[in-house]
């Protein structure tokens, strides 16, 4: 059902395995893998979230897969332009298959119509200061439509009929080494790319901070470092890093 490749994407494909991401570290620690394979499964017992959560998924439903990459030096210091690249290859995906805009709950959601849709989990293995190989997790959810979490939602949700995925990966491999390609040629673009499909940017909202009280702001961007800026209402701009300020 789905291909061997994509190029220029080499495609493993697993039924059940623990999690993808996993499964490539193992292969890389035994010297097996290549840059640019996807390890895509039907199934993962242990699917692994954004800060400790499980990722689950039934079974030949969703898009469970993990992307090996070697990055060309890239630098620890701009380690977010991977999450930046995947978030933005997702959310063109979305939005050239569903109606309504599609947009980047940072730091590394996919939102449509106000649900999630995506989720990215990257395991960088770091050395000298260079990403040595970066393990880019993603769940995209096709034709799954009952979920525990009631703010989830899936391609069939939006758009009620049975999906193709193998051609969603086609599309979402290729929006990848677009910008891939961005990474390398212009960062300060890819930089101003996800600045611009925020979730709620430009928007007055409630923000919950670790630091001080709940608050009111306007999420303007994100830095260097992938912190997310927002400014306050007496218009100083501070930045959050993940898991110090949450808003729904
Ligand atoms: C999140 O939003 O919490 C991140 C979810 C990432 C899930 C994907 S599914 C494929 C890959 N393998 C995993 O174990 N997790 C990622």
């Amino acid at each position: 059902m789905f291909p061997s490749s994509i190029h220029p994407y080499s495609i493993i494909q697993l039924q059940t395995v623990d999690s993808t991401n996993n499964y490539a570290a193992s292969l890389r620690n035994q010297s097996k893998i290549q840059n640019k394979t996807v390890i895509l499964a039907s199934f993962q017992s242990k699917g692994k979230g954004q800060l400790s959560n499980k990722w689950q998924s039934e079974k030949d439903l969703n898009l469970l897969l993990t992307i090996f990459l070697e990055p060309k030096d890239l630098n620890i210091d701009h380690q977010f332009a991977l999450s930046r690249l995947t978030a933005l290859a997702i959310k063109d995906t979305v939005t050239y298959y569903l109606p309504g805009s599609a947009s980047i709950k940072w730091p590394n959601d996919i939102f449509i119509n106000d649900k999630k849709i995506a989720g990215i989990l990257i395991e960088n293995s770091i050395s000298y200061q260079k990403i040595d190989y970066s393990i880019i997790g993603i769940g995209l959810n096709i034709n799954q439509v009952k979920f525990e979490n009631i703010s989830a939602t899936s391609f069939k949700l939006e758009n009620e009929k049975e999906w193709d995925r193998a051609r969603i990966l086609e599309f979402l491999l290729h929006r990848f080494e677009h910008y891939l390609s961005m990474l390398n040629s212009d960062k300060n673009k890819l930089h101003q790319l996800f600045d611009i499909h925020l979730y709620k940017r430009k928007e007055w909202i409630q923000l919950s901070s670790l630091k001080s009280n709940d608050f009111k702001g306007m999420i303007v961007g994100t830095d260097k470092n992938g912190y997310l800026l927002v400014e306050n209402e007496n218009q100083e701009v501070k930045s959050f890093q993940h898991k110090e300020v949450t808003f729904s």
